[in-house]
C-alpha cells in the first residue's frame, strides 16, 4: 500500500474516522477528569530537568500512523513529570490561570468547532457573542456603558494595543504614515508596580525602552499622581511628546492599587492617553466592596482584565475594554481586498482590534463559565480567597521567625523567613535557599520576588480547586521546610 492511495484510501484519515474520534474523546474525556482528582497527589511543580523532556521524544515525526495506546502512554511517561500543575490546589505561585470544569468543556467545544473569527462573516455567532459576553463582564464589574470590549489573547497584547493607539493619537496618527522619525519623541509613564509588558509594548511600538519613565509611589505602592505631573512636564518642556499612563489595579508583586481618581485628572489636563491594567485585580471588581478600587475611571481610555486568571476561564481570555474603538481600529486595521466583506460597516470585524489577523472563538467559555457558574459563586470564590489570604497574613503576623513583607491585598501577600537572632545580611540568600527547598519540596508552588530590595515570597491564592485547608498545609510545609534550614 502506498502512503497516498489515488483511489481514496487515505491510511491516516481511515485510521481517524468520525467512529474512532467519539471513542477516543469519550476516553479522553474519563482521563481528563481522572487527571483533576488525583491532581493533588502529583508535585505541584515539574520536577525534569532542562532538556529531560526534549531527550526522551524522538528527532524526527514519524512516518506512519503510531497507535494512540502509545502516544498517550507517552504522555503520562514523558509529559506529565515534565509539567508544572497550574489547577493543583496548593499553587500559590504567580497569579492563578483558573481552568474551570465549564470553561475546559467550552475549549473542547472551542476545539470542535474550530471557527475562525477573524471576520463578522466567517463566524457571525463568535463575533455577536464576543460583543454581548464582553458587555455582561463590563456590567458585572462596574465598568460605565462607555466601554466597549474586545477579547485579546493575553492583557499583554491588550496593553500593547494601548500604546499603539495612545502613539498615534499622540501625533495624531502621523507615525503610522511616516513612522517614529517624523515626530516628537514619545514618552510613557508607568510605576515600579508596573508589569513588564509595559515595557515591552514600548519598546515594540518603537518608542525606545528610555521613552518609559517609572514614577515613584507612595507607602501604599501607588503611583504619585505629583510626581506624574512633572515628569510629563519636564517631557513637555524638553520637547518630548507624553503618549499614555499605564495604572495598575492589583501589582504583580505586591498588589499595590494606584489611585484613579488622582492619576485622571494629570491625564486629561496634558492630554495624556489613560489605560489601566487590572490584569488580575480587575476580577475583583464583581464584589461590590472592592468597586471603590475604579473611582476615578471616567478618566480612563482602556482598561484590560483577565477572566482567565482569576475568574475561572480557562487561558487564554483577557477582556480589554476601549472608549473609543474608532482610535483601535485606525491604528490597526489593514485592508486588502481579501478581507473586504459587503455590508461590513454595519458589523464589527474583531480583526481589527487586535495585532493577529486569525481569532479563536474564546467567547464561548467566559459564556459557559458565567451561565453555569453564575456570578454570584464566582462572588463566593473569590471572598473564599481573600478571607484565606488574610487568615493566612495573621499567622505569618504571628509567627515569630517570620515577617510579613507586604500586607494582604485582595487574595496576594508576600513574606519572608526572619529568624530571631539572624544575622539581617545573610536573610536574602535564607530566603532564596528557602523559596528553592519549598518548590523543589513539590508540595506547594510560590514566587521568589525582590520587594524594597529584599528577598521575598510571594503567595498567591486563587486556583479554584483550593480549599482553606490547603492554604494551612502550604504554611505548615513552608515553616517545616524552614525550621530544617
Ligand atoms: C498586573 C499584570 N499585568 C499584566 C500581566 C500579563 O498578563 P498576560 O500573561 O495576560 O499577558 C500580568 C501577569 O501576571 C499582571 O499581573
Amino acid at each position: 500500500m502506498t502512503d497516498h492511495d489515488p483511489a481514496g484510501g487515505d491510511p491516516a484519515h481511515d485510521h481517524w474516522n468520525d467512529e474512532t474520534f467519539r471513542r477516543r474523546a469519550h476516553e479522553l474525556v474519563d482521563w481528563m477528569a481522572d487527571y483533576r482528582v488525583g491532581i493533588e497527589n502529583r508535585p505541584v511543580r515539574a520536577r525534569s530537568r532542562p532538556g529531560e523532556v526534549a531527550d526522551a521524544l524522538p528527532t524526527s515525526a514519524p512516518e506512519r500512523p503510531e497507535p494512540f495506546e502509545a502516544v498517550m502512554a507517552d504522555l503520562e511517561r514523558i509529559v506529565l513529570p515534565g509539567l508544572t500543575h497550574w489547577q493543583h490546589p496548593r499553587f500559590f505561585a504567580y497569579f492563578p490561570a483558573n481552568a474551570t470544569p465549564p470553561s475546559v468543556l467550552a475549549e473542547m467545544l472551542t476545539a470542535a468547532l474550530a471557527a475562525q473569527c477573524m471576520l463578522w462573516q466567517t463566524s457571525p455567532a463568535a463575533t455577536e457573542m464576543e460583543t454581548r459576553t464582553l458587555d455582561w463582564l463590563r456590567q458585572a464589574i462596574g465598568l460605565d456603558a462607555g466601554f466597549t470590549g474586545v477579547i485579546q489573547d493575553s492583557a499583554s497584547s491588550a496593553t500593547l494595543c494601548a500604546v499603539l493607539t495612545a502613539r498615534e493619537r499622540a501625533t495624531d496618527w502621523l507615525s503610522d504614515r511616516l513612522g517614529l522619525g517624523a515626530v516628537a519623541p514619545l514618552t510613557a509613564y508607568g510605576s515600579p508596580e508596573t508589569h513588564s509588558s509595559l515595557e515591552k509594548a514600548v519598546r515594540i511600538a518603537g518608542m525606545g525602552r528610555e521613552a518609559l519613565t517609572l514614577v515613584p509611589v507612595d507607602a501604599e505602592r501607588r503611583m504619585r499622581a505629583d510626581l506624574l505631573d512633572r515628569a510629563i512636564a519636564a517631557d513637555l518642556a524638553a520637547g518630548r511628546k507624553p503618549a499614555i499612563v499605564v495604572a495598575t489595579l492589583g501589582g504583580t508583586g505586591a498588589g499595590g492599587i494606584d489611585d484613579l481618581a488622582a492619576i485622571g485628572p494629570v491625564c486629561r489636563r496634558h492630554g495624556v492617553f489613560l489605560h489601566v491594567d487590572a490584569a488580575w485585580a480587575g476580577s475583583a471588581l464583581i464584589l461590590p466592596e472592592w468597586r471603590w478600587m475604579i473611582a476615578g475611571i471616567e478618566e480612563a481610555d482602556s482598561f484590560v482584565v483577565n477572566p482567565h486568571k482569576w475568574l475561572g476561564v480557562q487561558f487564554d481570555c483577557s477582556a480589554h475594554y476601549v472608549r473609543r474603538p474608532a482610535d483601535l481600529v485606525r491604528t490597526l486595521s489593514v485592508s486588502p481586498a481579501y478581507l473586504r466583506t459587503p455590508g461590513r460597516d454595519a458589523v464589527i470585524d474583531y480583526r481589527d482590534w487586535g495585532v493577529p489577523l486569525g481569532r479563536r472563538f474564546r467567547a464561548l467559555k467566559l459564556w459557559f463559565v458565567l451561565r453555569l457558574y453564575g456570578l454570584d459563586a464566582l462572588r463566593a470564590m473569590l471572598r473564599r480567597h481573600i478571607a484565606w489570604t488574610e487568615e493566612l497574613a495573621g499567622r505569618i503576623g504571628a509567627d515569630p521567625h517570620f515577617e510579613l513583607t507586604s500586607p494582604a491585598r485582595l487574595a496576594l501577600l508576600s513574606f519572608r523567613f526572619a529568624p530571631k537572632g539572624a544575622d539581617p545580611r545573610t536573610l536574602d540568600a535564607l530566603n532564596t535557599r528557602l523559596i528553592e527547598a519549598v518548590n523543589d519540596d513539590g508540595r506547594t508552588y510560590l514566587t521568589p520576588n525582590t520587594l524594597d530590595g529584599r528577598k521575598v515570597i510571594r503567595f498567591a491564592i486563587g486556583s479554584h480547586t483550593t480549599e482553606r485547608r490547603h492554604v494551612a498545609e502550604a504554611w505548615q510545609v513552608i515553616r517545616e521546610i524552614a525550621r530544617g534550614l
